[in-house]
């Protein structure tokens, strides 16, 4: 549960840095919107935005990055939108995998990619396998991804292995079942952004973010800078993180006294 915060770094000017942040981008079509533009426009704009996050995320030395890029509730959408942000998905793949790539970036997209655009799902298996071997940023795209979707898909795949007799029931444990969420052996999120003002997590990570620190800003997504995102990093860094303990049992470092 804490076992990624005893591996964190320290940056001058902005003390502990997280290693894995997760994101809620929302407020794309508000953006656009205010402007009197369509909404789409804010999804293309929000394209920019993931850019600059992923730079600031390795200047920073951020091991995981996991964007929350369509929900399991998306759908409900109209046609129109989901099928522009199909789209949008599509090209924006096509034309950074390669910048992601010579980046030393690793992505992986966790969700039901099965209901997507076969087009789509051969793209996303090709850009994954490209950068399988790269040791930089872990880039994580949650699409069609909800949280309640990964802890069943994870209680189903338990159930199988016990069915078939490659599991025995009772060495289920949270690692255990943490290993069979689409996270595999990717530790939770240190720091989980929302931005766009809204305090909900729409059902993204669930099971991840048990003890993960919450920031909510009312920053529009396509207005989420590189200061907005430093300041998001300080916010954090002021955090004790106590995971049940109390402060005097803290080192000064984590929170693994
Ligand atoms: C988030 O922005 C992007 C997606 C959900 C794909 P929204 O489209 O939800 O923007 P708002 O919340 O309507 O402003
Ligand atoms: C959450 O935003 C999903 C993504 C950012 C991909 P929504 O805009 O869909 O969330 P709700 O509907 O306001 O809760
Ligand atoms: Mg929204």
């Amino acid at each position: 549960m804490a076992a990624s915060d005893s591996k964190e770094t320290t940056l001058a000017g902005i003390g502990r840095v997280p290693r894995h942040v997760a994101i809620i981008m929302d407020g794309n079509g508000r953006w656009a919107q205010q402007r009197g533009q369509p909404r789409h426009l804010g999804h293309r704009a929000g394209v920019d935005s993931v850019r600059r996050t992923i730079e600031a995320c390795v200047e920073h030395g951020i091991e995981f990055l996991t964007l929350f890029a369509f929900s399991s509730e998306n759908w409900r959408r109209p046609r129109s939108e989901v099928d522009m942000l199909m789209e949008l998905f599509m090209v924006a793949l096509a034309r950074e995998i390669r910048k992601l790539d010579k980046n030393d970036i690793r992505l992986r997209v966790i969700g039901d990619v099965s209901a997507f655009p076969e087009k789509l799902q051969k793209q996303i298996a090709e850009a994954e396998q490209r950068t399988a071997d790269n040791s930089g940023l872990l880039l994580q795209i949650a699409a069609n991804y909800g949280g309640r979707w990964d802890i069943t898909q994870a209680a189903r795949r338990l159930a199988e292995e016990a069915v078939a007799g490659r599991l025995d029931p009772k060495d289920i444990d949270e690692a255990c079942f943490a290993r069979m969420t689409s996270f595999g052996e990717v530790p939770d999120p240190d720091l989980f952004i929302r931005t766009g003002g809204e305090l909900r997590i729409s059902n993204f990570l669930l099971w991840h973010c048990a003890y993960s620190e919450l920031y909510f800003t009312p920053t529009l997504w396509p207005d989420f800078d590189k200061a907005a995102f430093v300041e998001a990093l300080r916010e954090y860094a002021r955090r004790e993180r106590r995971f049940g303990q109390i402060s005097e049992q803290l080192d000064d470092r984590a929170g693994l006294g």
